[in-house]
């Protein structure tokens, strides 16, 4: 274990008070088997924070791995963060899907709970058809995630895949505001028009495919292989995965890479020990900007999602 992996993990202060480690293992299409391994080798070298979803279906393993933790002394609960997500089935069963999700990962409460995405689907819907599709009421959804707040299931409350606008019209009616947005974020996706927004308000970024997913279909781009990242990693010795992530810690956000490796899992944590200079971060916003995860195959259809066009889903800002 390198010695910065020791000391103790720089977090991030939410406007609900508590504190989120800077990063986070990323357990979105950690295969099942690995994760809960990933898992317990990301707590030994330093994690403190693990990101976990209903939908990526390996929360009982998660859960499995960090009971083994805590019988063997490594980490407590209470030193631990732990995300989830409410999938858009369970839109109408908010507290029962956190009590699933708690279940699951065998953790008492949740630190952040998220909505996974402005969508909602038919309870028992398997896909993302248009036939799964049932009307969002994101009012009601928010007014009972902000019951499991208050109930101390969750610590913190927040969204995920949120633009501006969408942010906006949920800031017009909640009591309790999100604390966090976790989006996609990396050097070829900046969130340019977002981060402002959600700085001016008060809101913490959580970047997911902070090193560009590179395994999933959609990453038609390579974030590692830009320019501006192998030439960072070799002026600052970092190697291209460190370049990125420190990119988005330098803008304040955390950051939640996914390995089932334990060399890059240990490397991916250490990023406190250099900084990227004011001058070489205007390198980084030359960067011509592309997302990568557009959602259309899965959130657009024309007749019975909210979205007719993946422009509407971002609300342009695509
Ligand atoms: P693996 O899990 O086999 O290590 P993201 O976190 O942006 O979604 O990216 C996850 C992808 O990046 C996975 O394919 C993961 O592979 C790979 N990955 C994780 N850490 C590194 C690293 N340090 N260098 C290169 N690829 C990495």
């Amino acid at each position: 274990m390198g010695k910065q992996a020791l000391e103790a993990m720089p977090r991030f202060k939410l406007n609900s008070g508590a504190s989120i480690p800077a990063v986070g293992l990323g357990t979105w299409q950690s295969e099942p088997g690995l994760v809960g391994k990933a898992v317990k080798e990301a707590v030994k070298v330093g994690y403190r924070h693990i990101d976990c979803a209903k939908a990526y279906k390996n929360e009982k393993e998660v859960g499995d791995a960090l009971q083994e933790l805590y019988k063997e002394g490594i980490v407590k609960r209470e030193d631990l963060w732990i995300t989830s997500k409410l999938w858009c089935t369970d839109h109408n069963d908010v507290e029962e899907a956190l009590k699933g999700s708690i279940e699951r990962l065998q953790c008492e409460y949740l630190d952040l709970y998220l909505v996974h995405w402005p969508c909602a689907l038919k309870k028992d819907a398997e896909g993302t058809g248009p036939e799964d599709f049932v009307p969002l009421n994101i009012k009601g959804t928010w007014a009972a995630m902000e019951k499991c707040y208050e109930s101390g299931l969750a610590k913190s409350i927040g969204i995920s895949n949120f633009t501006v606008e969408k942010t906006k019209s949920l800031l017009s009616h909640c009591k309790v505001r999100p604390a966090v947005n976790q989006v996609e974020c990396h050097p070829l996706w900046q969130q340019k028009k977002l981060w402002p927004y959600l700085k001016s308000e008060g809101i913490h970024l959580t970047a997911y495919s902070p090193i560009g997913s590179s395994n999933s279909p959609f990453a038609d781009i390579n974030v590692l292989e830009l320019p501006t990242i192998t030439k960072m990693a070799e002026k600052y010795k970092r190697s291209p995965a460190q370049i990125a992530l420190r990119w988005n810690i330098q803008q304040g956000h955390s950051v939640l890479p996914k390995s089932t490796h334990a060399d890059r899992l240990a490397s991916n944590i250490e990023l406190f020990d250099f900084e990227i200079s004011e001058e070489d971060l205007d390198e980084f916003a030359k960067i011509e900007q592309h997302r990568l995860l557009r959602g259309d195959e899965m959130w657009v259809n024309d007749s019975t999602s909210p979205y007719k066009t993946v422009e509407e889903l971002w609300d342009g800002d695509i």
